[in-house]
C-alpha cells in the first residue's frame, strides 16, 4: 500500500507479456515466508517469485502456498484491486487459506470443515439457481492455445447470463464467488499460487469447484470451474458440451 501512490518510480521486470514482476511482488514474498519461517520453521513453501522449498531433514507434511500479489498489472495501474493469497496444504489436502485485499481491508478466511469468513461474518455463496440471472467472473488467457479453448466458453456466458467481469485477480474472483457477490468464475491455466486458498474459500462457503468439465484436479490442471451448487453442474454440463464440439477446448 506504501507504494501505491508511486507505481511509477518501480523496477518492472517481464517475465512474459503479460506477466510483470516488481520489488514489492518479491519484497511481500519474502516478508511472508520469513514470518512463516519463525514461527513454523519446518514447514515447506511454494511462492509464486520463490518456488518450493523444502528442509532438509524434515518430512514436509505442510506446505504454504503464497501469491504476495495477486493482481499485479492492476497494481502497476493504479486498480485498487488485487490481492494477497495464502493457502495451506497439510499431507496434500488443502486445510486452510486466507485472501486479503489491502485496498479494502477485506480479509477472507477458510478452514476446512469450519466455514469461511469475511472479516469475521460467515461466507455463504449465491443462491442464485438460473444461469440467465448469474454475474459471473472469468480471467482472459494469454497464451493462444488457451485462447482457442476459451473463446467457444465466453461466447457462451456472454449469450446465456446477466453479464461477465474480468476483475483481474483470481484470488479476488474465487472470495466473491464465495461471498456470493459473483455467482460462478471459471478461468484457464492458472497456477496453484492463484487458487489454492480461493479453492477452500469457495468449498467452505458451501460451494463447488472443479475442473472445467467438472474433474477434480484442479489444483494440478489450473483450468477452474467454481460456483454456487445450482449454477456449477449447469456450467461444468455446457463447458464440456463446447468442448465436444471445439477440439481446442
Ligand atoms: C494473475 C491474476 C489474474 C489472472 C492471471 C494471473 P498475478 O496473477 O490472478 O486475474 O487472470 O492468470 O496470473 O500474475 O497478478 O499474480
Ligand atoms: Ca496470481
Ligand atoms: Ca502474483
Amino acid at each position: 500500500m506504501r507504494n501505491l501512490d508511486h507505481v511509477d518510480q518501480l523496477k518492472i521486470e517481464r517475465k512474459g507479456r503479460s506477466d510483470f514482476v516488481t520489488q514489492i511482488d518479491r519484497g511481500a514474498e519474502s516478508e511472508i515466508v520469513k514470518t512463516i519461517r519463525k514461527a513454523y520453521p519446518q514447514h515447506a513453501v511454494l511462492g509464486e517469485e520463490g518456488g518450493r522449498s523444502d528442509i532438509a531433514g524434515q518430512d514436509n507434511e505442510v506446505l504454504w502456498i503464497i501469491d504476495p500479489l495477486d493482481g499485479t498489472t492492476n497494481y502497476l495501474h493504479g486498480l485498487p484491486h488485487f490481492s494477497v493469497s495464502i493457502g495451506i496444504q497439510v499431507r496434500g489436502v488443502l486445510q486452510h487459506g486466507v485472501i486479503y485485499a489491502p485496498c479494502t481491508q477485506d480479509l477472507y478466511c477458510a478452514s476446512r470443515g469450519a466455514g469461511a469468513t469475511l472479516n469475521n461474518r460467515r461466507l455463504r455463496v449465491s443462491n442464485t439457481k438460473e444461469l440467465d440471472s448469474a454475474l459471473i467472473g472469468t480471467g482472459v488467457p494469454i497464451n493462444a492455445n488457451h485462447l482457442d479453448a476459451y473463446l467457444p466458453m465466453l461466447r457462451y456466458i456472454a449469450e446465456t447470463t446477466a453479464g461477465i467481469r474480468r476483475a483481474g485477480s483470481a484470488a479476488l474472483d474465487l472470495a466473491y464467488v464465495a461471498a456470493g457477490r459473483l455467482d460462478g468464475f471459471w478461468e484457464l491455466g492458472l497456477k496453484p499460487w492463484d487458487i489454492a486458498a480461493g479453492l477452500l474459500m469457495v468449498q467452505e462457503a458451501g460451494g463447488m469447484t472443479s475442473e472445467l468439465y467438472g474433474g477434480a484436479d484442479v489444483l494440478a490442471t489450473g483450468h477452474v470451474l467454481a460456483a454456487n451448487p445450482k449454477l456449477h453442474p449447469q456450467l461444468a454440463e455446457a463447458f464440456s458440451d463446447i468442448a465436444k464440439r471445439s477440439p481446442a477446448a
